[in-house]
């Protein structure tokens, strides 16, 4: 079903809208909460807006940092955000979603340091503060793709993602999976020498450690119940949780896969779509307790199968089979339960940019609402890296996202993702 583009002018033609979808959106005239600072403890954010994890595609082959790489994170430090949740880092070469994504190694420790200095550097000089600064470990999985070629890592067949079953040996044994959860020990003491707050074990997006989540169907020691099938993801913890030092543990975690059972994971076991957080809650509150993570940052769906449940969108050519607002509803409601289930955990809300303008309305009411911490912005980092200080400064945004897609697509085609619209002297498709 196509749906109108985006064309509302007020807050109260957005509500409206909106409702008529089903959806109720806590928006707020006032932005006065997105400026308040949060206590993760052992540090602080100085305000509630998070940058969401942006990859860019524009390492070296080394996996190091690229002239690009720089760039982005320059003016991300620049633009006054809180907190920066650094892009997919590889923690193995196979397991690389490109032969441009960052990995970091030993060999090239030396210039993550001097980015993550530089950003901190950038930070302090531009607004007076550093933002907390955590690195997103990944093992891209089913979406390796190490030299530009797919070269799946796959949990186990799932229908709803291939046409045909992939072959048996591109279904990881539970010997590799040991040892890639074992991988985590070194991605932590690297991040930790490289001068970041915190790691994330990225467990969102259908990469390895998410798909893991959804392996009903899987034998053996990381399939079928719902221990085996968070086996991979607490052993990951665990090894991290030895090396990290003072660099605490977090995770992004989709809260809901938008695929049914028993593909899917978040979702009602009755055949339908229906959200069900009882798997995901009983997953933070471990992560919680065991491993004292300070922050967790929830998000949903599959960029590549489902993107309008990960990002909510209205151009492009991939038309979404739902309205925008119903995905930005389940994405707000979902946060929000979480939120309201650990009231003591700062949960960072994803999917913010397709509102435009208004997003900032969106993040600012669900912050002051108490369901989430932080509001993370993604798309509307890469169209605009100084918006949290044109927003403290002016509460107007010159340039916004226009959902065009632009970005992914470059990311798809393994080149250097960033803005087609407000960067394009940069980036062009
Ligand atoms: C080009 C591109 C790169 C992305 N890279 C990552 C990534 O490295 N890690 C991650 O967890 N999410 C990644 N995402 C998802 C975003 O972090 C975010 O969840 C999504 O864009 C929805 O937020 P938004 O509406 O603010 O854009 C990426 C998205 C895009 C479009």
């Amino acid at each position: 079903m196509k749906h109108e583009a985006f064309h509302y002018h007020s807050l109260e033609e957005i509500r409206a809208a909106a409702e008529a979808c089903g959806v109720n959106l806590p928006l707020s005239g006032d932005l006065s909460s997105l400026f308040e600072p949060l206590s993760l403890g052992i540090c602080a954010a100085e305000n509630r807006i998070a940058l969401q994890p942006m990859e860019g595609t524009d390492g070296t082959e080394d996996g190091a940092p690229g002239e690009l790489t720089v760039r982005r994170y320059e003016r991300f430090a620049a633009g006054g955000a809180g907190l920066i949740w650094f892009e997919a880092v590889a923690t193995v070469p196979e397991g690389r979603a490109s032969a441009h994504q960052l990995m970091l190694t030993e060999n090239n420790l030396g210039s993550f340091k001097k980015l993550v200095e530089h950003i901190k550097e950038t930070g302090i000089r531009h607004n007076g503060y550093a933002p907390v600064l955590i690195m997103q470990a990944t093992n891209s999985g089913r979406y390796s793709k190490p030299t530009g070629v797919s070269a799946p890592l796959i949990a186990y067949n799932c229908p709803p993602l291939e046409d045909t079953p992939l072959p048996r040996e591109r279904i990881l044994t539970d010997d590799a999976l040991r040892r890639y959860s074992e991988k985590y020990a070194r991605a932590a003491r690297l991040a930790r020498e490289a001068g970041f707050d915190g790691i994330d074990i990225k467990c969102c997006h259908r990469y390895l450690a998410c798909e893991l989540l959804s392996a009903f169907t899987r034998e053996g020691a990381y399939g079928g119940s719902y221990e085996n099938r968070t086996r991979f993801i607490k052993d990951a913890f665990r090894a991290a949780e030895s090396e990290a030092g003072a660099c605490f543990l977090t995770t992004r975690l989709n809260a809901y896969d938008g695929f049914i059972y028993p593909y899917g994971w978040g979702v009602k076991a009755d055949g339908s779509l229906e959200v069900d957080l009882t798997e995901p809650l009983r997953l933070i509150n471990e992560l919680k307790t065991q491993f004292k993570i300070p922050i967790i940052d929830i998000t949903m769906g599959n960029p590549y199968k489902n993107p309008h449940v990960n990002r909510p969108y209205d151009h492009g050519n991939y038309v979404p089979p739902e309205h925008p607002f119903e995905g930005l509803g389940r994405m707000m409601q979902g946060v929000s339960e979480i939120q309201h289930a650990y009231p003591d955990l700062p949960v960072i809300g994803s999917a913010f940019s397709y509102l435009r303008g208004f997003a900032p309305n969106l993040a600012a009411g669900m912050v002051s609402g108490g369901h989430c911490a932080m509001a993370g912005f993604g798309r509307l980092a890469f169209a605009n890296p100084d918006f949290p200080n044109q927003l403290k400064q002016t509460g107007k945004l010159n340039k916004v996202c226009v959902t065009c897609g632009g970005c992914a697509s470059l990311l798809r085609a393994g080149r250097c993702a960033g803005c087609v619209v407000h960067d394009r002297e940069v980036y062009k498709l």
